[in-house]
Protein backbone atom coordinates (compact mmCIF):
# COMPACT_ATOMS: atom_id res chain seq x y z
CA UNK A 1 0.00 0.00 0.00
CA UNK A 2 1.36 3.45 -1.07
CA UNK A 3 1.84 6.06 2.20
CA UNK A 4 -1.40 7.64 2.78
CA UNK A 5 0.09 11.26 3.45
CA UNK A 6 1.50 10.98 -0.15
CA UNK A 7 -1.65 9.76 -1.25
CA UNK A 8 -3.56 13.12 -0.16
CA UNK A 9 -0.76 15.41 -0.42
CA UNK A 10 0.29 14.71 -3.45
CA UNK A 11 -1.90 15.89 -6.79
CA UNK A 12 -3.44 13.15 -8.61
CA UNK A 13 -1.65 12.06 -11.82
CA UNK A 14 -2.37 10.20 -14.30
CA UNK A 15 -0.06 6.90 -12.81
CA UNK A 16 -1.75 7.26 -9.40
CA UNK A 17 -5.18 7.51 -11.56
CA UNK A 18 -4.16 4.22 -13.29
CA UNK A 19 -3.87 2.53 -9.62
CA UNK A 20 -6.86 3.94 -8.49
CA UNK A 21 -8.74 2.35 -11.11
CA UNK A 22 -7.01 -0.82 -10.52
CA UNK A 23 -7.81 -1.10 -6.69
CA UNK A 24 -11.65 -0.30 -7.73
CA UNK A 25 -11.80 -3.05 -9.89
CA UNK A 26 -9.90 -5.30 -7.38
CA UNK A 27 -12.58 -4.18 -4.60
CA UNK A 28 -15.46 -5.03 -7.25
CA UNK A 29 -13.86 -8.27 -7.91
CA UNK A 30 -13.92 -8.92 -3.86
CA UNK A 31 -17.12 -7.80 -3.85
CA UNK A 32 -17.97 -9.96 -6.48
CA UNK A 33 -17.05 -13.33 -4.65
CA UNK A 34 -18.10 -12.29 -1.44
CA UNK A 35 -21.92 -12.07 -3.26
CA UNK A 36 -21.50 -15.51 -4.95
CA UNK A 37 -20.37 -16.59 -1.58
CA UNK A 38 -23.58 -14.77 0.28
CA UNK A 39 -25.32 -16.74 -2.21
CA UNK A 40 -24.27 -19.93 -1.63
CA UNK A 41 -24.54 -19.40 2.08
CA UNK A 42 -28.12 -18.61 1.93
CA UNK A 43 -28.36 -21.40 -0.64
CA UNK A 44 -27.28 -24.04 2.40
CA UNK A 45 -29.20 -22.17 4.79
CA UNK A 46 -32.47 -22.56 2.88
CA UNK A 47 -31.57 -26.60 2.52
CA UNK A 48 -30.98 -26.45 5.97
CA UNK A 49 -34.22 -24.82 6.90
CA UNK A 50 -36.44 -27.16 4.96
CA UNK A 51 -34.22 -30.24 6.26
CA UNK A 52 -34.94 -29.46 9.76
CA UNK A 53 -38.73 -28.74 8.46
CA UNK A 54 -38.57 -32.04 7.56
CA UNK A 55 -37.30 -33.55 10.89
CA UNK A 56 -39.85 -31.45 12.61
CA UNK A 57 -42.98 -33.41 10.74
CA UNK A 58 -41.03 -36.57 11.86
CA UNK A 59 -41.05 -35.44 15.10
CA UNK A 60 -44.90 -34.44 15.20
CA UNK A 61 -45.63 -38.15 13.67
CA UNK A 62 -43.84 -39.83 15.96
CA UNK A 63 -44.70 -37.74 18.85
CA UNK A 64 -48.55 -38.57 17.97
CA UNK A 65 -47.83 -42.41 17.23
CA UNK A 66 -46.12 -42.85 20.50
CA UNK A 67 -49.58 -41.34 21.82
CA UNK A 68 -51.40 -43.47 20.36
CA UNK A 69 -49.43 -46.15 21.32
CA UNK A 70 -50.07 -45.15 25.32
CA UNK A 71 -53.66 -44.53 24.65
CA UNK A 72 -55.47 -47.37 26.45
CA UNK A 73 -57.74 -49.88 23.76
CA UNK A 74 -61.19 -48.55 22.62
CA UNK A 75 -63.89 -50.53 23.69
CA UNK A 76 -66.98 -51.26 22.26
CA UNK A 77 -70.37 -50.27 22.62
CA UNK A 78 -73.84 -50.23 20.97
CA UNK A 79 -76.46 -46.93 20.59
CA UNK A 80 -79.11 -47.39 22.63
CA UNK A 81 -81.02 -44.21 22.44
CA UNK A 82 -80.03 -40.71 20.93
CA UNK A 83 -81.36 -38.02 23.21
CA UNK A 84 -81.11 -33.90 23.49
CA UNK A 85 -78.48 -34.54 26.10
CA UNK A 86 -76.41 -36.69 24.48
CA UNK A 87 -76.13 -40.27 23.33
CA UNK A 88 -77.25 -43.26 25.45
CA UNK A 89 -74.73 -46.27 24.65
CA UNK A 90 -74.46 -49.81 26.24
CA UNK A 91 -71.25 -51.03 26.68
CA UNK A 92 -70.73 -54.77 25.71
CA UNK A 93 -69.48 -56.81 27.86
CA UNK A 94 -70.74 -55.27 31.05
CA UNK A 95 -73.62 -54.31 29.43
CA UNK A 96 -73.42 -50.58 31.42
CA UNK A 97 -75.36 -47.98 30.17
CA UNK A 98 -73.85 -44.50 29.81
CA UNK A 99 -74.62 -40.99 28.49
CA UNK A 100 -71.79 -39.51 26.47
CA UNK A 101 -71.96 -36.18 24.80
CA UNK A 102 -70.95 -36.23 20.62
CA UNK A 103 -70.44 -33.71 17.82
CA UNK A 104 -73.16 -33.11 15.44
CA UNK A 105 -70.92 -34.15 12.96
CA UNK A 106 -70.57 -37.59 14.55
CA UNK A 107 -74.35 -37.60 15.75
CA UNK A 108 -75.70 -37.52 11.84
CA UNK A 109 -73.66 -40.62 11.53
CA UNK A 110 -75.18 -42.45 14.23
CA UNK A 111 -78.63 -44.36 14.93
CA UNK A 112 -79.72 -46.77 17.12
CA UNK A 113 -78.07 -50.29 17.22
CA UNK A 114 -75.23 -48.86 15.66
CA UNK A 115 -72.03 -50.13 16.86
CA UNK A 116 -69.25 -48.02 18.35
CA UNK A 117 -66.15 -47.39 19.78
CA UNK A 118 -65.59 -45.95 23.12
CA UNK A 119 -62.67 -44.67 24.66
CA UNK A 120 -61.63 -45.06 28.79
CA UNK A 121 -63.95 -41.83 29.54
CA UNK A 122 -66.62 -42.78 27.31
CA UNK A 123 -66.37 -41.11 24.73
CA UNK A 124 -67.38 -42.08 21.07
CA UNK A 125 -64.31 -42.35 18.79
CA UNK A 126 -65.67 -43.65 15.88
CA UNK A 127 -68.75 -45.70 14.65
CA UNK A 128 -67.85 -49.05 13.46
CA UNK A 129 -68.87 -51.46 10.56
CA UNK A 130 -72.24 -53.24 10.93
CA UNK A 131 -71.60 -56.75 12.31
CA UNK A 132 -74.14 -58.70 10.11
CA UNK A 133 -71.58 -60.55 8.90
CA UNK A 134 -70.44 -61.41 12.62
CA UNK A 135 -73.49 -62.75 12.81
CA UNK A 136 -74.23 -64.32 9.67
CA UNK A 137 -70.98 -66.63 10.12
CA UNK A 138 -71.77 -67.43 13.65
CA UNK A 139 -76.09 -68.52 12.65
CA UNK A 140 -76.71 -70.13 9.73
CA UNK A 141 -80.13 -69.41 8.66
CA UNK A 142 -81.31 -72.52 6.53
CA UNK A 143 -84.92 -72.66 5.03
CA UNK A 144 -85.10 -76.22 4.96
CA UNK A 145 -81.66 -78.55 5.33
CA UNK A 146 -82.11 -81.69 3.38
CA UNK A 147 -81.56 -83.92 6.52
CA UNK A 148 -84.99 -85.98 6.25
CA UNK A 149 -86.05 -88.30 9.56
CA UNK A 150 -85.61 -91.70 6.73
CA UNK A 151 -82.11 -90.63 7.17
CA UNK A 152 -81.82 -91.26 10.82
CA UNK A 153 -82.00 -94.93 12.00
CA UNK A 154 -82.06 -96.20 15.21
CA UNK A 155 -83.29 -93.60 17.16
CA UNK A 156 -86.91 -93.78 16.57
CA UNK A 157 -88.38 -93.17 20.93
CA UNK A 158 -85.90 -90.09 20.27
CA UNK A 159 -87.02 -89.11 16.97
CA UNK A 160 -91.03 -89.51 17.95
CA UNK A 161 -90.28 -87.33 21.36
CA UNK A 162 -88.81 -84.04 19.46
CA UNK A 163 -91.50 -84.58 16.95
CA UNK A 164 -93.56 -84.26 19.74
CA UNK A 165 -92.50 -81.17 21.18
CA UNK A 166 -91.07 -79.25 18.33
CA UNK A 167 -92.96 -80.09 15.31
CA UNK A 168 -96.40 -80.79 16.78
CA UNK A 169 -96.89 -77.39 18.43
CA UNK A 170 -95.99 -75.24 15.30
CA UNK A 171 -97.78 -77.53 13.07
CA UNK A 172 -100.85 -77.50 15.09
CA UNK A 173 -100.82 -75.06 17.49
CA UNK A 174 -104.79 -74.96 17.41
CA UNK A 175 -104.58 -78.47 19.59
CA UNK A 176 -102.57 -77.44 22.12
CA UNK A 177 -105.23 -74.53 22.41
CA UNK A 178 -108.06 -76.96 22.57
CA UNK A 179 -106.53 -78.42 25.54
CA UNK A 180 -105.72 -75.59 26.92
CA UNK A 181 -101.71 -76.41 27.63
CA UNK A 182 -99.01 -74.74 26.52
CA UNK A 183 -97.22 -76.05 23.98
CA UNK A 184 -93.77 -77.22 25.01
CA UNK A 185 -90.71 -74.63 24.10
CA UNK A 186 -87.86 -76.39 23.83
CA UNK A 187 -85.84 -79.28 24.07
CA UNK A 188 -82.45 -80.43 25.18
CA UNK A 189 -80.58 -83.55 23.00
CA UNK A 190 -77.91 -84.99 24.78
CA UNK A 191 -75.32 -88.10 24.10
CA UNK A 192 -72.54 -89.05 22.99
CA UNK A 193 -70.94 -88.19 20.20
CA UNK A 194 -71.91 -89.23 16.67
CA UNK A 195 -75.20 -90.40 17.88
CA UNK A 196 -77.63 -88.42 15.18
CA UNK A 197 -78.35 -85.23 17.46
CA UNK A 198 -77.34 -82.77 14.72
CA UNK A 199 -79.59 -84.62 12.37
CA UNK A 200 -82.42 -84.84 14.09
CA UNK A 201 -82.57 -81.13 14.55
CA UNK A 202 -82.07 -80.83 11.18
CA UNK A 203 -84.75 -83.15 10.07
CA UNK A 204 -87.36 -81.42 12.28
CA UNK A 205 -86.57 -78.33 10.55
CA UNK A 206 -86.34 -79.90 7.30
CA UNK A 207 -90.75 -80.87 8.59
CA UNK A 208 -92.11 -78.20 9.10
CA UNK A 209 -92.16 -74.91 7.28
CA UNK A 210 -89.97 -73.39 10.06
CA UNK A 211 -86.90 -71.44 9.22
CA UNK A 212 -83.97 -72.94 10.31
CA UNK A 213 -81.42 -70.70 12.43
CA UNK A 214 -78.65 -72.40 13.96
CA UNK A 215 -75.85 -71.27 15.97
CA UNK A 216 -72.63 -72.86 16.87
CA UNK A 217 -71.70 -72.66 20.80
CA UNK A 218 -68.30 -73.24 20.45
CA UNK A 219 -67.79 -70.89 17.34
CA UNK A 220 -69.90 -68.40 19.58
CA UNK A 221 -67.15 -68.89 22.15
CA UNK A 222 -63.77 -68.92 20.53
CA UNK A 223 -64.40 -66.13 17.77
CA UNK A 224 -66.37 -63.40 19.66
CA UNK A 225 -65.05 -62.76 23.06
CA UNK A 226 -67.00 -59.60 24.40
CA UNK A 227 -70.06 -59.98 21.78
CA UNK A 228 -71.18 -63.22 23.22
CA UNK A 229 -74.23 -61.88 24.75
CA UNK A 230 -75.19 -59.79 22.54
CA UNK A 231 -75.31 -62.63 19.49
CA UNK A 232 -77.35 -64.76 22.20
CA UNK A 233 -80.14 -61.66 21.46
CA UNK A 234 -79.75 -61.16 18.04
CA UNK A 235 -80.31 -64.68 17.44
CA UNK A 236 -83.41 -64.41 19.15
CA UNK A 237 -84.66 -61.00 17.29
CA UNK A 238 -84.26 -62.79 14.49
CA UNK A 239 -86.08 -65.74 15.33
CA UNK A 240 -88.58 -63.65 16.22
CA UNK A 241 -88.62 -61.64 12.90
CA UNK A 242 -88.25 -65.07 10.79
CA UNK A 243 -91.70 -66.62 13.00
CA UNK A 244 -92.30 -69.75 12.95
CA UNK A 245 -88.40 -70.64 13.43
CA UNK A 246 -86.64 -73.57 14.82
CA UNK A 247 -83.73 -71.89 16.57
CA UNK A 248 -81.19 -74.56 17.24
CA UNK A 249 -77.99 -74.24 19.60
CA UNK A 250 -74.83 -76.75 19.04
CA UNK A 251 -72.71 -77.86 21.18
CA UNK A 252 -74.22 -75.33 23.95
CA UNK A 253 -71.98 -76.95 26.74
CA UNK A 254 -70.07 -74.29 24.86
CA UNK A 255 -72.02 -71.48 26.54
CA UNK A 256 -74.03 -73.35 29.30
CA UNK A 257 -70.89 -74.72 30.75
CA UNK A 258 -70.34 -75.11 34.76
CA UNK A 259 -68.55 -72.21 36.70
CA UNK A 260 -65.30 -73.44 37.10
CA UNK A 261 -62.96 -71.63 39.46
CA UNK A 262 -60.64 -70.01 37.01
CA UNK A 263 -61.34 -66.37 37.07
CA UNK A 264 -60.60 -65.28 33.52
CA UNK A 265 -62.06 -63.33 31.60
CA UNK A 266 -63.12 -65.59 28.99
CA UNK A 267 -64.92 -67.59 31.48
CA UNK A 268 -66.46 -64.20 32.94
CA UNK A 269 -67.72 -63.63 29.31
CA UNK A 270 -68.99 -67.05 28.80
CA UNK A 271 -71.03 -66.86 31.98
CA UNK A 272 -72.83 -63.46 30.45
CA UNK A 273 -73.65 -65.47 27.43
CA UNK A 274 -75.55 -67.81 29.43
CA UNK A 275 -76.96 -65.36 31.11
CA UNK A 276 -77.99 -63.55 28.11
CA UNK A 277 -79.56 -67.78 27.16
CA UNK A 278 -81.09 -68.15 30.40
CA UNK A 279 -83.41 -64.76 30.29
CA UNK A 280 -83.89 -65.58 26.40
CA UNK A 281 -85.49 -69.00 27.51
CA UNK A 282 -87.54 -67.06 30.32
CA UNK A 283 -89.13 -64.33 27.96
CA UNK A 284 -90.74 -67.58 25.92
CA UNK A 285 -94.23 -67.10 27.03
CA UNK A 286 -94.29 -64.15 24.84
CA UNK A 287 -91.92 -65.72 22.20
CA UNK A 288 -94.77 -66.44 19.82
CA UNK A 289 -94.13 -69.72 17.16
CA UNK A 290 -90.58 -70.05 18.14
CA UNK A 291 -89.37 -73.37 19.05
CA UNK A 292 -85.63 -74.37 20.97
CA UNK A 293 -83.47 -77.18 19.98
CA UNK A 294 -79.82 -77.78 21.68
CA UNK A 295 -77.39 -80.53 21.46
CA UNK A 296 -74.24 -81.48 23.99
CA UNK A 297 -72.72 -84.18 24.10
CA UNK A 298 -71.21 -83.16 27.69
CA UNK A 299 -74.52 -83.07 29.56
CA UNK A 300 -72.40 -83.32 32.69
CA UNK A 301 -70.73 -80.27 32.20
CA UNK A 302 -73.66 -78.17 32.22
CA UNK A 303 -74.30 -75.21 34.17
CA UNK A 304 -77.71 -76.77 36.31
CA UNK A 305 -79.48 -73.65 35.75
CA UNK A 306 -79.84 -74.65 32.22
CA UNK A 307 -81.95 -77.45 33.21
CA UNK A 308 -84.11 -75.89 35.77
CA UNK A 309 -87.89 -76.81 35.12
CA UNK A 310 -89.78 -73.48 32.57
CA UNK A 311 -86.41 -73.52 30.90
CA UNK A 312 -86.42 -76.91 28.66
CA UNK A 313 -89.64 -78.69 28.62
CA UNK A 314 -87.60 -81.74 27.89
CA UNK A 315 -84.23 -83.29 27.75
CA UNK A 316 -84.07 -85.70 25.29
CA UNK A 317 -80.94 -88.73 25.71
CA UNK A 318 -79.68 -89.76 22.34
CA UNK A 319 -77.81 -92.94 23.03
CA UNK A 320 -75.42 -95.15 21.09
CA UNK A 321 -77.33 -97.42 18.66
CA UNK A 322 -78.82 -100.79 19.78
CA UNK A 323 -78.01 -104.00 17.34
CA UNK A 324 -81.51 -102.69 15.43
CA UNK A 325 -79.93 -99.49 15.45
CA UNK A 326 -76.51 -100.12 14.00
CA UNK A 327 -78.24 -102.56 10.90
CA UNK A 328 -80.95 -99.67 10.12
CA UNK A 329 -77.95 -96.98 10.11
CA UNK A 330 -75.90 -99.50 8.13
CA UNK A 331 -78.78 -99.46 5.58
CA UNK A 332 -79.09 -96.19 5.37
CA UNK A 333 -75.66 -95.17 4.25
CA UNK A 334 -75.31 -97.97 1.84
CA UNK A 335 -78.41 -97.66 -0.02
CA UNK A 336 -76.52 -95.86 -2.56
CA UNK A 337 -73.76 -98.08 -2.49
CA UNK A 338 -72.72 -101.30 -4.68
CA UNK A 339 -72.80 -103.94 -1.78
CA UNK A 340 -71.68 -107.55 -3.11
CA UNK A 341 -73.92 -110.14 -2.03
CA UNK A 342 -71.87 -111.50 0.22
CA UNK A 343 -71.99 -108.35 2.74
CA UNK A 344 -74.17 -109.20 6.13
CA UNK A 345 -75.04 -106.42 8.02
CA UNK A 346 -76.45 -108.39 10.82
CA UNK A 347 -72.94 -110.09 11.45
CA UNK A 348 -71.32 -106.66 10.98
CA UNK A 349 -74.02 -104.90 13.45
CA UNK A 350 -73.08 -107.84 15.63
CA UNK A 351 -69.35 -107.44 15.72
CA UNK A 352 -69.40 -103.05 16.23
CA UNK A 353 -70.49 -103.36 19.50
CA UNK A 354 -69.29 -99.62 20.82
CA UNK A 355 -69.81 -98.17 17.55
CA UNK A 356 -72.24 -94.64 17.09
CA UNK A 357 -73.98 -93.47 13.91
CA UNK A 358 -71.13 -91.60 12.75
CA UNK A 359 -68.87 -94.64 13.32
CA UNK A 360 -71.28 -96.68 11.26
CA UNK A 361 -70.88 -93.77 8.29
CA UNK A 362 -67.53 -93.90 8.53
CA UNK A 363 -67.32 -97.47 7.96
CA UNK A 364 -69.62 -97.22 5.01
CA UNK A 365 -67.28 -94.55 3.71
CA UNK A 366 -63.81 -96.39 4.19
CA UNK A 367 -65.20 -99.43 2.81
CA UNK A 368 -66.31 -97.74 -0.43
CA UNK A 369 -62.33 -96.53 -0.77
CA UNK A 370 -60.98 -100.04 0.26
CA UNK A 371 -62.73 -101.08 -2.81
CA UNK A 372 -62.16 -98.05 -5.24
CA UNK A 373 -58.16 -98.45 -4.11
CA UNK A 374 -58.60 -102.45 -4.92
CA UNK A 375 -60.09 -100.99 -8.14
CA UNK A 376 -63.55 -102.55 -7.53
CA UNK A 377 -66.83 -100.79 -8.28
CA UNK A 378 -68.71 -103.42 -5.73
CA UNK A 379 -67.95 -103.13 -2.22
CA UNK A 380 -67.61 -106.32 -0.32
CA UNK A 381 -67.44 -107.60 3.11
CA UNK A 382 -64.12 -107.82 3.75
CA UNK A 383 -64.15 -104.26 2.78
CA UNK A 384 -66.69 -103.87 5.74
CA UNK A 385 -64.18 -105.57 8.16
CA UNK A 386 -60.81 -104.00 7.24
CA UNK A 387 -62.57 -100.74 7.44
CA UNK A 388 -63.74 -101.23 11.10
CA UNK A 389 -60.70 -102.43 12.11
CA UNK A 390 -58.71 -99.04 11.28
CA UNK A 391 -61.56 -97.02 12.37
CA UNK A 392 -61.35 -98.95 16.08
CA UNK A 393 -57.70 -98.32 15.88
CA UNK A 394 -57.95 -94.78 14.99
CA UNK A 395 -60.48 -94.29 17.24
CA UNK A 396 -58.58 -96.21 20.70
CA UNK A 397 -55.74 -93.68 19.64
CA UNK A 398 -57.92 -90.46 20.34
CA UNK A 399 -59.68 -91.93 23.01
CA UNK A 400 -59.66 -90.71 26.65
CA UNK A 401 -61.46 -87.59 24.68
CA UNK A 402 -64.56 -87.98 25.79
CA UNK A 403 -65.36 -89.69 29.70
CA UNK A 404 -68.52 -88.51 29.90
CA UNK A 405 -70.51 -91.36 27.72
CA UNK A 406 -67.64 -94.27 27.60
N1 LIG B 1 -78.78 -92.37 14.10
C1 LIG B 1 -78.12 -92.13 12.97
N2 LIG B 1 -78.61 -92.56 11.79
C2 LIG B 1 -77.95 -92.36 10.64
N3 LIG B 1 -76.79 -91.72 10.57
C3 LIG B 1 -76.24 -91.26 11.70
C4 LIG B 1 -76.87 -91.45 12.95
N4 LIG B 1 -76.11 -90.89 13.90
C5 LIG B 1 -75.05 -90.37 13.27
N5 LIG B 1 -75.12 -90.58 11.95
C6 LIG B 1 -74.11 -90.18 10.95
O1 LIG B 1 -73.08 -89.49 11.63
C7 LIG B 1 -72.99 -88.14 11.23
C8 LIG B 1 -72.83 -87.27 12.44
O2 LIG B 1 -74.02 -87.25 13.19
P1 LIG B 1 -74.48 -85.99 14.00
O3 LIG B 1 -73.74 -84.80 13.52
O4 LIG B 1 -75.94 -85.91 13.98
O5 LIG B 1 -73.94 -86.40 15.42
P2 LIG B 1 -74.12 -85.64 16.80
O6 LIG B 1 -74.91 -86.51 17.69
O7 LIG B 1 -74.62 -84.29 16.56
O8 LIG B 1 -72.62 -85.64 17.30
P3 LIG B 1 -71.84 -84.56 18.16
O9 LIG B 1 -72.27 -84.73 19.57
O10 LIG B 1 -70.42 -84.95 17.96
O11 LIG B 1 -72.19 -83.24 17.59
C9 LIG B 1 -74.26 -87.85 10.48
O12 LIG B 1 -74.05 -86.94 9.44
C10 LIG B 1 -74.65 -89.20 9.94
O13 LIG B 1 -74.03 -89.44 8.71
MG1 LIG C 1 -73.69 -82.45 16.68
Amino acid sequence: MTDTVDEVDLPYDDDDDASQQEKIEALQERLEVLEDQNEEMRDKLLDANAENNKYQQKLERLTHENKKLKQSPLFVATVQELTDEGVVIKQHGNNQEALTEVTDEMRDDLEPDSRVAVNNSLSIVKRLDDETDVRARVMQVDQSPDVTYADIGGIEEQMEEVRETVELPLKSPEMFEDVGIDPPSGVLLHGPPGTGKTMLAKAVANQTDATFIKMAGSELVHKFIGEGSKLVRDLFELARNEEPAVVFIDEIDAIAAKRTDSKTSGDAEVQRTMMQLLSEMDGFDERGEIRLIAATNRFDMLDRAILRPGRFDRLIEVPKPDYEGRKQIFQIHTRGMNVADDVDFERLAGDIDEASGADVKAICTEAGMFAIRDDRTEVRMGDFTDAWEKIESEESDAQDVSPTYA
